[in-house]
């Protein structure tokens, strides 16, 4: 069952398990934007908004009334607002998190259910390279995937001992049509022009396909990870955060601990 099935790494997703064989079941806003991806006897689509609750609910009903149990759930929808931090709306900010996190956890809370029920299953949460890093103007996308993985934390050891499964998905840049979609912040200022709006190297594109793929051979790992970089631009991101991160710990190693001598 994949979220955001209509177009880049989800419709990738979708097409890649069809033409495996597995049954999909592709939901997204219009449902009209599905039907082309693959046989009719192995594909269920659904039109419903993430941000919808009893929508994502009945997605789920129909998705098990048709194909009895979900294996693995692609927790994928989102898009991103671009801009720094405080030019961006107070609107589209809440707007952001509604898709991006409430859509989120509509989805799992619909699933895991069923998931429960099965002592199985393996869930793909939509994260990205910005969900253990940032970059200015990438501020609310940042907090919107940290929250995802955030509560991926929590939910991972939540809901190993019943037999489900947890990786956080962290594409780099993918060409998608994910930048056609960003949201750009309400309130430019010139004060950040050189930050967010400074000339970018180009950076190069992974493409959908091979992210797709990568995303499967987790799943078709009996160990999958709990976080999987996509992409080179990502792994190096990461390893770049992480360390920064280390280094500080270490850093201020003696007035972490002076806390409690
Ligand atoms: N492309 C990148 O560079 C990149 C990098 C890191 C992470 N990601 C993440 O990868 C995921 C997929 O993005 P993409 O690159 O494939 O972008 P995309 O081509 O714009 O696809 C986004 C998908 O999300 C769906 N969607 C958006 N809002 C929705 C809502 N409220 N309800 C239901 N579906 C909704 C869209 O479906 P409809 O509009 O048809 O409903 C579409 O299928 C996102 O979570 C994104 O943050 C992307």
């Amino acid at each position: 069952m994949i979220t955001g099935a209509s177009s880049g790494i989800g419709r990738e997703l979708a097409g890649q398990a069809l033409a495996a064989g597995e049954s999909v079941v592709a939901v997204a806003r219009d449902a009209a934007k599905l039907a082309d991806l693959g046989p009719a006897e192995r594909l269920l689509t659904i039109s419903a908004d993430v941000r919808d609750e009893s929508a994502v609910r009945q997605a789920v009903e129909q998705a098990v009334a048709r194909f009895g149990r979900i294996d693995v759930l692609a927790n994928n929808a989102g898009y991103g607002v671009f801009g720094a931090v405080e030019e961006a709306a107070d609107i589209q900010a809440r707007a952001l998190f509604d898709t991006n996190v409430f859509g989120v956890l509509n989805v799992l809370r619909a699933a895991l259910p069923v998931l429960r029920a099965q002592r199985s299953g393996h869930i793909l949460q939509g994260s990205s390279i910005f969900g253990q890093t940032a970059a200015p103007g990438f501020g609310m996308l940042a907090a919107s995937k940290y929250a995802v993985e955030g509560l991926s934390d929590a939910l991972a050891l939540e809901v190993a001992p019943l037999g489900i499964k947890v990786t956080l998905v962290q594409p780099g840049p993918t060409a998608t049509a994910f930048g056609a979609n960003v949201d750009p912040a309400q309130g430019a200022h010139t004060d950040y022009d050189a930050t967010v709006r400074a000339p970018q190297a180009d950076t190069p594109a992974s493409s959908a396909a091979k992210v797709a793929e990568g995303i499967r051979a987790a799943v078709a790992d009996p160990n999958p990870p709990r976080r999987l970089a996509l992409g080179v631009v990502s792994a190096n991101a990461m390893r770049e955060a992480l360390t920064a991160r280390l280094a500080d710990l270490d850093t201020w190693a003696a007035v972490s601990e002076k806390v409690d001598a």
